[in-house]
């Protein structure tokens, strides 16, 4: 079967499975847990998901400990601990040949000098597979770690975000195409015409000067953004690639999918230059009960006060003294300090649920699509999302390392492949030809139209 649209596939690489009770599952063998923060950890992941054809892998980032302020938590919880990302897809770029390298950087908690320089040398060192995720850090704790007494306010937040991307555009565009000549017999090393320098002055950035790398591969690395409120889908819409989200509902799902195709032609963009992706969860085993006993054993190895514990992290706020068989409080909506909070009280009204309902639940699903199935059963799934459409594609989590990634690996992707609905090869060239997005032209190259506009839009 020929489907005109095809899946974009990309692969969460952690130190532990994204599943908060994966790290104790029984297939996971304990020598991998100690090699969380060692190459070859991810290189496996990464090689799964190239021997998968997969677009990418993804790399998460919070500058700060996450749970810092809930010991009883942080004793029990395995995942959110970090390599720079640069640092580990750099290494990877050594040793892998095709997949694209997403990791994450916060716009709140740096500066667009050093984003820029740095996801440029990753695109060189890749030969054009950089992915920057922009994400404006919702983690409080990030604050301490930047001489901040508080944490930036999420409008704050999106309108630095706005003009840092702004910045760091312009400083990849430092340098024309063919700036450097390295022309020995005229000793002229680079053409001083085709540089640009940058002056911004705002109320945010001041900056004059310029990249001293030259232009990336891709013109400019893939941009990701992960949000889901309004002023995440208003950057995203302006300036994206790819929006990572968290829908777990069908039609919350389509109105979302909807809007943000609406507001991508807003800004004068084709529907198709902005692709949604949601996170997902795969459980996948020969058939739907073996499935499901799988799902069992990690849910049932999560109890109320972790569960508890979990959604005070998410809110913000210690809800250890509300009762758990009542539901949850209403007034917990009231300036959330991120989307994921409105969405799991909905989640929570919709089905009816108590307090320890939810709490369980959302520490068992994080809020994300979670798909629990033989490769049949999961195939169906994710084809229906696609077809729906509420999604372009998926960022695929897997509960634990490795057997988690492999079975999704060996048995859905191939699943996928033969209806048609992912590819069996991958494109030549850079992640931005794997994902079939134009190469930002150089504004200079581009006669009439806005520079800024003609840069973004290739
Ligand atoms: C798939 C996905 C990946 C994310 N990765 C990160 C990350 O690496 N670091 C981070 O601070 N936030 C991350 N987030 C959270 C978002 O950046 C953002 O804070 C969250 O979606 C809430 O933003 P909003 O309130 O504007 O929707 C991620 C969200 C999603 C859906």
């Amino acid at each position: 079967m020929r489907h005109p649209r095809k899946m974009i596939l990309g692969a969460v690489m952690r130190g532990t499975g994204s599943h908060v009770a994966g790290w104790r599952h029984p297939s996971v063998d304990r020598r991998m847990l100690a090699g969380a923060s060692k190459l070859d950890h991810y290189l496996r992941i990464a090689q799964f998901a190239e021997a998968g054809k997969m677009h990418f892998v993804f790399t998460a980032d919070s500058p700060a400990i996450t749970y810092q302020a809930l010991p009883a938590l942080m004793a029990r919880a395995a995942q959110d601990y970090y390599l720079d990302p640069i640092s580990l897809l750099s290494a990877l770029a050594a040793r892998t040949d095709r997949i694209g390298l997403v990791g994450s950087a916060s716009t709140s908690y740096s500066d667009p000098y050093t984003i820029a320089r740095q996801f440029a040398s990753l695109d060189h060192l890749s030969h054009g597979r950089a992915s920057w995720n922009v994400v404006t850090t919702f983690e409080t704790a990030a604050a301490g770690n930047f001489g901040r007494r508080t944490h930036i306010a999420p409008d704050e937040r999106y309108a630095r975000a706005g003009e840092f991307l702004g910045l760091v555009r312009r400083l990849w565009d430092t340098w024309e195409d063919d700036a450097f000549t390295r022309d020995p017999a005229s000793g002229q090393f680079i053409d001083p015409a085709k540089l640009h320098l940058v002056e911004y002055h705002s109320a945010h950035f001041d900056l004059e000067g310029g990249l001293n790398v030259e232009r990336p591969p891709q013109g400019h690395p893939v941009i990701f953004v992960a949000a889901s409120s309004e002023e995440g889908r208003a950057l995203a819409a302006a300036e994206a690639d790819a929006l990572f989200t968290a829908q777990p509902e069908m039609e919350a799902g389509r109105a979302f999918y909807a809007d943000v195709k609406r507001r991508v032609v807003q800004h004068g963009r084709s529907p198709e230059s902005l692709a949604v992706l949601l996170g997902a969860m795969i459980i996948v085993a020969p058939t739907d009960a073996e499935a499901q006993d799988r799902h069992a054993a990690l849910r049932d190895a999560i109890d109320v006060d972790f569960g508890v514990a979990y959604l005070s992290s998410l809110v913000g706020a210690d809800l250890s003294g509300l009762s758990l068989d009542d539901p949850l409080p209403d007034a917990l909506r009231q300036e959330p300090r991120w989307s994921r909070v409105p969405l799991v009280m909905d989640i929570a009204q919709r089905r009816n649920m108590t307090f320890r309902k939810i709490a369980l639940h959302y520490a068992d699903q994080y809020g994300h699509q979670f798909l629990v199935g033989s490769p049949t059963t999961i195939a169906d799934a994710l084809q229906e999302m696609f077809e729906a459409p509420i999604a372009d594609g998926f960022l695929l989590r897997s509960p634990y390392y490795f057997g988690g990634l492999e079975d999704i690996v060996t048995q859905v992707v191939p699943e996928l492949q033969r209806r048609g609905l992912f590819r069996t090869e991958y494109a030549a060239g850079t992640l931005r030809d794997n994902l079939g997005l134009d190469r930002p032209c150089h504004p200079a190259a581009l006669p009439s139209m806005q520079p800024a506009q003609a840069a973004l839009h290739g």
